[in-house]
């Protein structure tokens, strides 16, 4: 079982939808079985799959022991692709109940997600470096780390690389590579932005990009993967070829 986090310290850089289709690629194209984790309390990716968020609990319960962690799961429109979903109490659970006075809280989701029978499983994390996103990368195997071909954006990722450097220290993740999304092939300062990430994360950009896609936005109001309501859309095109790079790194 591969552990995948899905990451950047940034807000809209695709982390959601990046998660949601690749889990169903690697589902429809490799015939995984694959799991969601929804870590995020904004819960886009639940909310993305068609389900309402204030109707289900989410790992928050199991965390604070109060729930077993197979009761959360739920099915999505695709046989082998399943879901933990999000909801508000994530937000601050690291202060509340038991886990507050644990000094060891940041491994609690690493040893809960043990016990579970996948061939991966992929947690999409809050935009910025808060408990719930050191926690999925305590848990992981691996992390990918997105990233938008603007100034900023790629300036963050310096901070997530040494922060990442001092997790990999302890606990032994590995950056399975730096994901660049709303890629405009014909973008003026691409050549700079690639050899800042160059830099930053020597040999880790994706030769995957995933261009700018209007279906992407289409997919989360109907709850669906794209390649069930846009299988020829330029989107489909890009994360299929993501999820065959991805699945020969793992
Ligand atoms: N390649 C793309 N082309 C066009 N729109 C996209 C693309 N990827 C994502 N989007 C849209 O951009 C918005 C932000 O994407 P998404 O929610 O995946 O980012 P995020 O990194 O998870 O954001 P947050 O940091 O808030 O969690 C969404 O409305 C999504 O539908
Ligand atoms: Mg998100």
């Amino acid at each position: 079982m591969k552990i995948i986090s899905v990451s950047s310290f940034k807000g809209g850089t695709a982390k959601t939808s990046t998660a949601l289709h690749l889990a169903a690629a690697l589902v429809k194209f490799h015939k995984r079985k694959v799991l969601l984790i929804d870590f995020d309390s904004q819960a886009n990716l639940t909310t993305g799959l068609g389900y309402d968020p204030d109707e289900f609990d989410s790992l928050a319960s199991v965390l604070q022991g109060e729930k077993k962690i197979e009761e959360l799961i739920l099915s999505t429109s695709m046989k082998n692709l399943q879901i933990i979903p999000a909801d508000t109490w994530l937000e601050r659970i690291e202060v509340t109940g038991t886990l507050a006075a644990d000094r060891y809280s940041h491994e609690r989701l690493r040893d809960l997600l043990k016990p579970l029978n996948y061939d991966a499983i992929i947690i999409d994390t809050p935009p910025s470096l808060c408990w719930l996103t050191e926690s999925t990368l305590i848990a992981s195997n691996y992390s990918l780390v997105c990233a938008t071909p603007e100034f900023y954006s790629i300036k963050g990722l310096q901070r997530l690389g040494l922060f990442m450097n001092s997790i990999k220290e302890r606990h032994g993740i590995s950056l399975l590579g730096v994901l660049l999304s709303f890629w405009n092939p014909r973008g003026k300062s691409n050549d700079a932005f690639l050899q800042i990430i160059e830099k930053t994360f020597p040999g880790k950009l994706l030769e995957t990009k995933i261009r700018r896609d209007i279906t992407i936005s289409e997919a989360s109001v109907h709850g669906k993967s794209i390649f069930e309501i846009a299988p020829t859309s330029r989107a489909a095109q890009d994360y299929r070829l993501l999820s065959e790079e991805i699945f020969h790194k793992i």
